[in-house]
């Protein structure tokens, strides 16, 4: 190859900017439908593409499914690192604070794998079925509250924000009568761009960036008391791992403990929070999916699938090329960002047979809503069972469901969905 070439390959392959701005602008996830519409271009006539737009580092995106797990399947071409795109003025200010935690998930071998190992035999399903009766219990409180509300609510609001949260309060074995401050601090964490839910409620790159840094500061403070009673006192719950466990022989430094807790406690909420809303929000304009699922409780699994799917509450994570690398007939300079677009994947024709219809019976669901390879989503067992449980213990009672209001999405390129559910229903 020529030097010229990778230039001409380039050329040929830039994303145009309108597309680029919807997969890295937060407020193109706010209308999700649209964002849709726009990535069936992207797919069909950019498939795999570099963005260059003048305030964030030239980025690759991967719309396709194929791409997708391709790109998260060799982690030692494609490093794991960042979360969603940052801007470049995002990026100095938050890279160049935010040393007070590290995350599995933003970690590469061999260290990855070590760390992972840590929880998740304490994540396999049959560990976690120890969980089930007090699941269960919480969901029905939670499908008791919605008939004691006498027919209308909004679902995000009043249910789909605080069940999934306590699951994981209780996983970590942190106390329920915390459950107002962990919302508030996860809501804060992954709406740092959306105005209702910043913690400044100011858009202002400075204030998101110090907002967002003062939730990490009053996050870490609660962990760190955490791991030093489960010092003291081990307990049966995963805090207790996390506060014990060992790396090559060495109990965790102080920052990677409190990302464990951390990740565990924001990526296990919004995420499952978003997919039960979701799911809900999709019957609720379908009556023949409802009533399919009601006809057959033996769907549910199928609609829990289909529900995680449908909204891909993780709309993106970033990859970094280690060394050029070829995707698509094309490469990725050593150094290049690329953007894996689960929600496009997850929509992709060639991956799902009519992937815009939403199913509750939909067979085979290979979706990339949990990622996939060895970043593959170490909670995904937990949250297809929260999801479950929920729906097994509201549909029996369930006589009928519709939207009382439109829906509105957060603001946000990372961890979203639906930020408001007004919904009408009858129960018995
Ligand atoms: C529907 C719910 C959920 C969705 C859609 C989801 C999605 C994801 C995705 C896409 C990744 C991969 C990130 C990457 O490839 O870089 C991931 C990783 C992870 N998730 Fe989830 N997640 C969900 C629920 C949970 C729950 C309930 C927990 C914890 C109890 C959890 C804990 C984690 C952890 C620890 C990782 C990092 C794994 C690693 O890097 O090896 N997630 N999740």
């Amino acid at each position: 190859m020529t030097d010229l070439a990778p230039e001409i390959t380039r050329a040929a392959q830039r994303l145009p900017d309108q597309f680029a701005r919807a997969i890295a602008d937060p407020a193109a996830y706010a209308d999700l439908d649209s964002w849709h519409e726009q990535l069936k271009v992207v797919r069909r006539d950019h498939p795999f593409a570099r963005a260059e737009l003048p305030d964030y580092a030239p980025f690759w995106v991967a719309s396709k499914f194929d791409d997708i797990q391709a790109i998260a399947r060799q982690n030692d071409v494609f490093l794991s690192g960042l979360g969603a795109l940052a801007s470049k003025e995002m990026a100095a200010r938050v890279g160049s604070e935010a040393q007070g935690f590290r995350s599995v998930v933003g970690m590469n071998e061999p260290e990855h794998v070590k760390y992972r190992l840590l929880t998740q035999s304490w994540l396999a399903p049959k560990n976690i079925r120890k969980l089930e009766d007090g699941m269960r219990a919480t969901a029905r409180r939670y499908v008791d509250l919605m008939a004691a509300a006498g027919g209308e609510l909004d679902f995000v609001r009043d249910i789909a924000v605080h069940y999934p949260l306590l699951v994981v309060m209780s996983v970590l074995g942190v106390p329920p009568q915390d459950e107002p401050m962990m919302l508030r601090l996860t809501q804060q964490y992954f709406g740092n761009n959306d105005a209702e839910l910043a913690r400044r409620g100011t858009m202002s790159p400075d204030e998101v960036a110090r907002g967002l840094m003062e939730t990490i500061a009053e996050v870490s403070d609660y962990f760190r008391a955490v791991t030093a009673d489960r010092r003291r006192s081990p307990k049966g719950d995963l805090a207790s791992v996390i506060a014990n466990g060992r790396i090559d022989g060495e109990l965790l430094p102080e920052p990677d403990s409190l990302g464990y807790y951390i990740t565990i406690a924001f990526a296990g909420h919004d995420t499952t929070s978003s997919s039960l809303a979701g799911g809900l929000w999709a019957l609720a304009e379908r009556p023949e999916e409802l009533a399919k699922v009601k006809a057959d409780p033996a769907l549910i699994q199928s609609l829990v699938e289909e529900s995680i799917r449908w909204t891909t509450p993780v709309y993106q994570f970033v990859r970094v090329a280690a060394r050029d690398a070829e995707v698509r007939g094309q490469t990725v300079a050593r150094g290049e960002q690329v953007a894996l677009c689960f929600p496009s994947g997850n929509r992709d024709e060639a991956a799902f047979d009519d992937p815009f219809a939403f199913r509750v019976d939909r067979q085979s669901n290979r979706h990339v809503a949990f990622g996939y390879g060895p970043h593959q989503c170490l909670g995904m067992h937990l949250a297809r069972m929260e999801l479950a449980i929920f729906f097994e213990a509201l549909l029996p009672r369930l006589r009928s469901l519709e939207l009382a209001g439109e829906p509105r999405r957060t603001t946000t390129n990372f961890v979203g969905g639906p930020k408001t559910l007004p919904i009408r229903y009858a129960m018995r």
